[in-house]
Formats: C-alpha cells, sequence, structure tokens
C-alpha cells in the first residue's frame, strides 16, 4: 500500500499528554513538509509489534519515549555513534529494511544551552545530577564541547561512578555531598523533578553566573530550580530541549532544520 502523505510518531507508554505532535505540526508548517504525525500508546509488553505494525502502514520514523528508549535501542539493526554513547534510541528512522536507531536527546540539550541560552561550554565546569538513562544520553554531546570538568553526581554513588568509568578519565563520579563547589553549569537529569522532590544537592554548587538547567519542564519552577534561584543562579527548564530534540529528530527524518524559536515560544505562552 503506498501513502501520499509520510506518516511518523512518538510511541511511549503514558503518551497522551505528549507535546510532540503539536511541535512536529508546527515544523511541518513552517517547512511545507507532506507528513503527519500522531501518538501511539504502546502496550507495555507490546513495544516491537506496535513499531512492526506502524512500519506495514506506511511509517517512516518514530520517536520513543519512556518507558521504551532501551528497548528502541535493542530493535534497531543499525545504530548512530551518538545512540551508542547514550545506550539509548528516542529516534527511530524507517528505511527498507534497516531500522537506524538515533538518539537525538543530547544534541537537544546543547542546541538549548548553546543557541537558546548563549552558554559557551568549552572551558566550563560542569555538574550533572543524575546517572540514570537521562544523565547518560547527554554526556556524550557535552563532552563534544570541551567542558573544562563534567562531574556527575548521583544519590546512588556507584551508579555515578560506572556511568563515569563509561566515558573514560573526562567525567568523574561522586556523590551529593562530595559536590560543593561552585559550577558554571549544574544539570537536573535526575527523576527528583518528576516526582515534585529535590535532588539532595549543596547550595553551595550555584553562585552568581551558575546556569541551573532543569530537564523537566512545567508550569512552575521545580524545587531544583527554586533552590538555584534562591542562591542567585540563573535558571532554565527543559521546555527547549524538547524542542531542540525533536528539530534534531526532524531534521534527520526530513533534512531540513526547522525554527525552533516560535515553536518555543508559543507552547512557552499555552
Ligand atoms: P531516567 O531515565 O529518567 O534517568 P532512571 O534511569 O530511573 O530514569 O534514573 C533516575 C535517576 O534519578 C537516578 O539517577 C536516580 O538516582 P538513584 O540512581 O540513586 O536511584 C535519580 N533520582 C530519582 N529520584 C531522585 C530523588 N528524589 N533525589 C535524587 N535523585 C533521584
Amino acid at each position: 500500500m503506498r501513502f501520499m502523505t509520510d506518516r511518523y510518531a512518538v510511541f511511549g507508554h503514558p503518551i497522551a499528554h505528549s507535546k510532540s505532535p503539536l511541535i512536529h505540526a508546527a515544523f511541518a508548517r513552517q517547512t511545507s513538509q507532506d507528513m503527519i504525525y500522531e501518538t501511539i500508546l504502546a502496550p507495555l509488553e507490546g513495544f516491537a509489534d506496535a513499531i512492526a505494525q506502524f512500519r506495514r502502514h506506511g511509517g517512516r520514523g518514530a520517536n520513543v519515549t519512556v518507558p521504551f528508549k532501551e528497548q528502541a535501542f535493542a530493535l534497531a539493526t543499525q545504530r548512530t555513534p551518538r545512540a551508542e554513547l547514550a545506550g539509548a534510541v528516542n529516534t527511530l528512522i524507517f528505511d527498507d529494511a534497516r531500522l537506524l536507531g538515533d538518539n537525538t536527546d543530547g544534541a537537544g540539550l546543547v542546541a538549548d544551552l548553546t543557541r537558546n541560552l548563549g552558554i559557551v561550554l568549552a572551558g566550563k565546569h560542569i555538574l550533572l545530577l543524575g546517572a540514570g538513562g537521562a544523565a547518560r544520553g547527554v554526556i556524550g554531546p557535552l563532552l563534544d564541547c570541551s567542558p573544562a570538568t563534567l562531574i556527575i553526581a548521583n544519590r546512588t554513588v556507584g551508579k555515578a561512578h560506572d556511568l563515569a568509568r563509561h566515558f573514560g578519565n573526562q567525567v568523574e563520579g561522586c556523590g551529593f555531598d562530595q559536590a560543593n563547589t561552585p559550577f558554571d553549569l549544574v544539570i537536573n537529569a535526575t527523576a527528583a523533578s518528576l516526582e515534585g522532590e529535590l535532588p539532595p544537592v549543596s547550595p553551595q554548587v550555584f553562585r552568581s553566573g551558575t546556569l541551573a538547567y532543569d530537564m523537566m519542564y512545567g508550569k512552575a519552577l521545580s524545587p531544583f530550580l527554586s533552590l538555584a534561584q534562591q542562591h542567585r543562579a540563573s535558571v532554565a527548564d527543559g521546555l527547549g530541549m524538547l524542542v531542540e530534540q525533536a528539530a534534531e529528530a526532524f531534521f534527520v527524518w526530513r533534512g531540513v532544520r526547522p525554527d525552533t524559536r516560535p515553536v518555543i515560544e508559543s507552547l512557552r505562552a499555552a
């Protein structure tokens, strides 16, 4: 069967509140791409089947979100170097028999930091909070920007050490209590904000001139961003990263780079 309009979708569980369809529809309008982008609620035990079915029905590519990024990594028949480094796949490209897995999360974070927020990462001291999938996904692209230091602090210290080791001697792992000097950039990649909780980060990591970045976003400041603000840091949430990782996926699929600024602004206003 042949479809005139190329189909894309984001797979997750849950998925109803995903902003990705809005974002990709805006990109498609802006760049005159003939495509549709839907949400697909994949059963927890049925991710691979859901992807196969979507391919049979004209799917050209997919985004993958919680909890399927590791399964998408395993399912891919080929992976980009940045997906290999991340250990997870958030973007799939369907191409005849090939299922190419990519990861645009780290590129999205770096694009938001450097292009939207005007941060120069080279030579900077970066503290990354968390050692799960979200943290791992952004380390490679951050290192590509040549920071002076990249420290991973995690509640379970062993996981911070394991993750740091994975990236060789460029990265150091520690517990929250050992991160107690000021950093230029502090990124919250823990799941704490999702639960409305504050990761046990020392206020000493903030000073005036620090940027505190929460990979989560929401209407109100997260407890992490509130603490940072109380200690004179500038703050940013992850809405820009969400739009930038989508733009990177859109570029991978369509070969055109959308203008993210109006899309970030309209989501912020909504
Ligand atoms: P994700 O893919 O979102 O990173 P994950 O792999 O389950 O999810 O990792 C969650 C991360 O958030 C971990 O670093 C976790 O710390 P532990 O390794 O010690 O479990 C961290 N995390 C979750 N809730 C937290 C909290 N309330 N305070 C601090 N860290 C928290």
